[in-house]
């Protein structure tokens, strides 16, 4: 009975994470989406505990509700009172967590599968080498997200000696398997080279190429909870894994196209080859400022502005003042719509959720190569606290870390106004030769503060 039970939870479940992953792919759905997922995830949950028949020690029962509370209570208070701008860095060591989870599961189960299910050893491993990957390599990711580690630490031959640590690490395992070697002390060292290779594979990624990254950890951790789902026969931590695999593989395949990177670099060695940040900050000549005042003036009598939102935007949470820009100009007859570049902010889709959050018309939001053509019609680019996705740099200078990934042609419009605080160069470190063009004015400041008195010039013009 309480099988029968168990199996209709955890088919509810799989249903809710399907759902709610079609419903994650459109603003208006999203958050019943989440919500939906995280019930089923709730009932599998609490039916595995309490539906299971498990052969364990009440002392286990108060360990595991023991555990879950202080998880809630962490994750919860963190989810709260995390910052918009913060939230990838928050993602990825939620993503690091997945992985520790996948990587212990294999140590504590490796014994007790080796005794009784040796024909299961390949599925441990396959799940702990690559949870543990994961671990490591989402805590390298989340600390060059919150810049403690921004640049790229390449060894010498990293390309070589990462690719060399990755055929050990899978020959190990092979061996461990075949050999039927299986003393603990190849067990834990096998982790150990997962954990080192997950630290080396993400350590020489710098520039702007994390975006893939990110995205191919992310699909790590689900196949490591399928294996999961797999050693345990639990269908719904199976499909939560297959799910999770797929759409980040999925993304990894969309952020691979948007930095135009082929994904075998990404996984035998980095990328940005010739990257370095010594280009950083250098000045290379003068630039021109223009004042609030008159770009009202000057987008009053434009008939077309596209703006263009980046980190900054999300930095200064300005989405809400771009929103008000966007209705006074509409009001004057101007056609206003955004240019979307697929890796702007710090995390997929992080430029979407932002303007949502302020309303912007989803229509609006206009995709790289559906804006790219369009630029040339645009009387007015307005770039708030973007700077790598409108690097002419990537297209023209082979050296340069960004070199090949695509940008918004913004230089194609009849004027370019770029709103940032400094000269200071973007995540990828490097200057913009955008700024010191003829076309291009620096509206420097806080993208809120100036924004803010855009709109108020633009309201004392009637
Ligand atoms: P960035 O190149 O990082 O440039 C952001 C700019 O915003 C900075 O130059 C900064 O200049 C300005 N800024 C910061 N705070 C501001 C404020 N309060 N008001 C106005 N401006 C402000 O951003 P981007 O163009 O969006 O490019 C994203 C970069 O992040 C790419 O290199 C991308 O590869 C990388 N990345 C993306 C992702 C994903 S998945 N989207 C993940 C990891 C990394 P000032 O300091 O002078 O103000």
């Amino acid at each position: 009975m309480n099988i029968d039970l168990i199996h209709i939870i955890y088919l509810f479940g799989s249903v809710t994470f399907i759902l709610g992953l079609k419903m994650l792919s459109n603003p208006k759905t999203a958050r019943n989406g989440n919500l939906l997922a995280a019930a089923g995830m709730t009932a599998a949950i609490v039916g595995t505990i309490f539906l299971k028949e498990n052969e364990v020690s009440p002392i286990i029962y108060y360990l595991i509700f023991g555990a879950i509370l202080v998880g809630t209570v962490v994750g919860w208070l963190t989810a709260k009172r995390v910052q918009m701008t913060k939230m990838p860095e928050l993602v990825s060591l939620f993503n690091g967590m997945g992985g520790a989870c996948a990587g212990l599961i294999g140590l504590i189960e490796f014994p007790k599968v080796a005794a009784h299910h040796p024909e299961k050893l390949g599925i441990v491993l396959a799940g702990m080498i690559i949870g543990s990957v994961s671990f490591s390599g989402s805590m390298i990711a989340w600390a060059k997200l919150n810049g403690t580690l921004r640049n790229a630490i390449r060894l010498p031959k990293y390309n070589i000696v990462n690719t060399l640590v990755l055929i050990g690490l899978v020959a190990y395992a092979v061996f461990i398997v075949v050999a039927g070697a299986y003393d603990p002390m190849h067990l834990y060292l096998l982790f150990t080279i997962a954990i080192v290779y997950g630290v080396l594979f993400v350590i020489p990624i710098g520039g702007a190429d994390m975006p893939v990254v990110i995205s191919l950890l992310n699909s790590f951790t689900g196949l490591a909870a399928a294996f999961g789902g797999f050693l345990y026969d639990n269908q719904v931590m199976l499909t939560g894994g297959i799910l999770v695999g797929s759409a980040g593989t999925l993304l990894t395949l969309v952020m691979c196209k948007a930095m135009n990177r082929p994904l075998y670099s990404v996984v035998f060695g980095a990328f940005g080859e010739t990257a370095t940040a010594a280009s950083g900050g250098e000045s290379q000549g003068s630039v021109r400022e223009v004042s609030s005042s008159d770009l009202a003036v000057q987008m009053n009598y434009s008939s077309k502005v596209l703006i263009v939102p980046g980190y900054g935007l999300a930095v200064a949470q300005a989405q809400h003042v771009v929103k008000e820009l966007e209705t006074l100009l509409e009001e004057r007859g101007v056609e206003v719509a955004y240019a979307i570049h697929p890796v702007a902010g710090r995390m997929p889709g992080h430029m979407n959720v932002l303007l949502a959050e302020s309303n912007v018309d989803y229509d609006k939001l206009k995709e790289m190569e559906d804006v790219n053509p369009e630029f040339a019609q645009t009387d007015v680019v307005l770039v708030v606290g973007a700077n790598d996705v409108v690097n002419p740099a990537a297209k023209t200078d082979p050296t340069s870390p960004i070199f090949g990934m695509p940008i918004l042609e913004v230089e194609n419009a009849k004027s370019v106004v770029v709103n940032k605080r400094s000269m200071n160069a973007g995540y990828a470190g490097i200057q913009n030769e955008l700024f010191f063009r003829d076309k291009t004015s620096m509206l420097f400041g806080d993208a809120k503060k100036v924004l803010g008195e855009l709109v108020n010039e633009l309201k004392n013009l009637d």
